[in-house]
């Protein structure tokens, strides 16, 4: 993989195929090869960007403490050095990456001209939630990747994923760094509200969920669409909180008809993927 230094730290990348760029930030506790199944078909007819956030992994996690702005402001520096192609992108994020989109939001709403909120969800965590990330950011101190992946995996696949994909996710889990782990749960804790967002967003926005999405649920993705006038919704059957791992093609399709405009807009539609 390719790597940039970006506000000091050495960022590893995906950057495949060519045309309009698509910039894909992935879930936590994870990296980029979570977009494998996106990357080979997407990157038929658009270019994709996909970087391993600092601290997951083959990037650095450097000094200090990480915040949602900080992982924004490393996508925007890493757009920067990949030219003036990439200035302005469509922007999408699974989970953790839809926390970071909202971010590149608020601090670079004039580099994104369309928007893909997948399994994610604009609401800060409640004051339980915050203690519950800061128990786990010392379970991966103390246990590393392994406990964390014992943790989450129940809730990041529903019981239709297979044996394989399960592997697959923990091994993906695992490569990643105890304090880069540790770093993102402090940071997914301390993120704002994003809610006053949304009825800001005015850029074409497709909301995607998995069904069976027990982490951030159908409910969350139906106020975002509620919220967002320039939305579609997008709900895959069967699918569970890794709805790109479970079912790329729909969640392909739902892609491929945002940035082909095929849809209609607030109203749903079909795609000719
Ligand atoms: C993710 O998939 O990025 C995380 O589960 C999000 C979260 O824990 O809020």
């Amino acid at each position: 993989m390719p790597t940039a230094t970006v506000n000091g730290v050495q960022l590893a990348y995906r950057d495949e195929g060519a045309g309009r760029p698509l910039l894909l930030i992935h879930a936590f506790p994870l990296n980029s090869a979570i977009w494998e199944r996106q990357i080979g078909p997407l990157a038929r007819h658009y270019r994709v960007i996909a970087p391993d956030l600092r601290g997951f992994g083959a990037s650095q996690i450097g000094p200090g403490a990480a915040s949602m702005d900080q992982y924004a402001d490393d996508l925007a520096g890493l757009l920067d050095q990949l030219g003036p192609g990439a200035r302005r992108v469509a922007l999408g994020g699974l989970s953790m990456g839809g926390y970071i989109a909202f971010a590149f939001l608020r601090r670079y709403r004039e580099r994104v001209d369309a928007l893909i909120l997948a399994d994610t969800r604009a609401q800060a965590d409640t004051e339980e939630g915050r203690q519950t990330r800061e128990q786990s950011a010392r379970l991966a101190e103390e246990q590393g990747p392994g406990a964390i992946a014992d943790q989450m995996l129940p809730k990041l696949l529903s019981p239709h994923a297979s044996d394989e994909l399960r592997t697959e996710v923990r091994r993906m889990i695992e490569t990643n760094h105890r304090a880069g782990i540790a770093a993102a749960l402090r940071a997914m804790a301390a993120r704002p509200d994003s809610t006053p967002l949304l009825a800001t967003i005015d850029v074409p926005t497709t909301i995607i969920v998995g069904a069976e999405d027990s982490l951030t649920p159908p409910s969350d993705a139906r106020a975002m669409h509620d919220a967002i006038s320039a939305s579609r919704l997008v709900e895959i059957a069967r699918a569970g909180h890794l709805s790109n791992l479970e079912a790329p093609d729909p969640f392909n399709a739902a892609i491929h008809a945002l940035l082909t405009g095929e849809i209609a807009w607030g109203g749903g539609g079909g795609s000719s993927w």
